[in-house]
């Protein structure tokens, strides 16, 4: 299974950090934003991964990922012209996609969740449909909404809908079988002008190929569009980080648990972030001296 970054957009909502720079460069306390969906593909096991952004940023984004083998990783890249909706990744990846199945993770989305790896790779692992993520938030209405029935199967799936009919939000992490280039084809831009992810997943929820897996109180999802949340996110990583002692999305340490590099690579990683705490975390860890 192949993976897509989607790291474009404009960002409006964060003026002016993002007049000048990428919302999905900005910081969530000690790592660039891009850091955490990416370690969220990584633990699905995906390892090939196309990163989208605007002409702009895509530099930026080369410059900080690289090709990618240092993480064991394959990184391809793609502009977005203009940010026309979240499924038009799958048009602008076709050709990088070559029929295959694939992940699509928005870059300024984080979960962070006991368990998230097998969750993921159940998810990689199913052979047909597409399967996204919903959890239960207090704002509804600016999200793709998810409603249930009594046996709690999916039955609707609407976009930002002004009277919510459920408290389930769709995250930011959405896993597709082969035919999502074909889907992506299908669909026509909204009112506002996007092709919207979520008319995508209405066409795999009425063939009877979505499923929905729900997200409950011990995953935290979090996205960071705005400055309340971003702010809450690196809050969030800064009270797990310093009360455990243990990281949240950091992909030189997933590389290195999922067995895409060895404890060398990960010491040599950690040197190039010389006495950071985050470096001091990551020597750690390849020395053994880590839970
Ligand atoms: P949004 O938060 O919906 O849009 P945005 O990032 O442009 O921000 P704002 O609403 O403040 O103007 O996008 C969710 C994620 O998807 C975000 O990581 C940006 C990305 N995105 C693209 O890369 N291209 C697109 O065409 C769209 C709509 C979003």
């Amino acid at each position: 299974m192949k993976g897509i970054l989607l790291v474009g957009g404009s960002g409006t909502r964060l003026h002016p950090m993002t007049l000048a720079a990428s919302k999905q460069l900005l910081p969530i306390y000690d790592k660039p934003m891009v850091y955490y969906p990416l370690s969220t593909l990584m633990l699905a096991r995906i390892r090939d991964i196309l990163v989208i952004s605007t002409p702009d940023d895509l530099p930026q984004f080369r410059r900080l990922l690289g090709e990618g083998s240092r993480l064991g990783l394959r990184f391809s890249y793609a502009e977005q012209p203009r940010p026309e909706g979240i499924a038009q990744a799958f048009r602008i990846g076709a050709a990088w996609l070559a029929g295959e199945a694939c992940a699509l993770a928005l870059g300024d989305n984080l979960i962070h969740a006991d368990h998230l790896s097998s969750l993921l790779r159940a998810a990689g692992a199913r052979g047909q449909g597409a399967t996204v993520f919903a959890y239960q938030v207090r704002d509804p209405e600016r999200y793709g909404v998810v409603s249930f029935d009594d046996a709690g199967r999916a039955v609707a799936i609407v976009e930002k809908p002004s009277d919510p009919p459920s408290p389930w939000a769709v995250t930011g992490l959405y896993f597709y079988d082969r035919r999502v280039g074909e889907f992506a084809r299908a669909i026509r831009p909204s009112a506002r002008g996007e092709l919207e992810i979520t008319d995508l997943n209405r066409l795999y929820l009425e063939e009877g190929s979505l499923t929905v897996e729900r997200l409950g109180r011990g995953c935290a999802w979090l996205d960071a569009g705005t400055p309340d949340s971003l702010l809450q996110a690196a809050t969030y990583v800064q009270t797990i980080q310093s009360r455990t002692g243990m990281l949240v999305g950091c992909p030189q340490e997933v590389a290195f648990r999922m067995g895409f590099i060895g404890a060398e690579d990960l010491a040599r990683e950690a040197a190039a972030l010389g006495k950071t705490e985050l470096g001091l975390m990551l020597a750690a860890i390849a020395a053994g001296r880590h839970p």
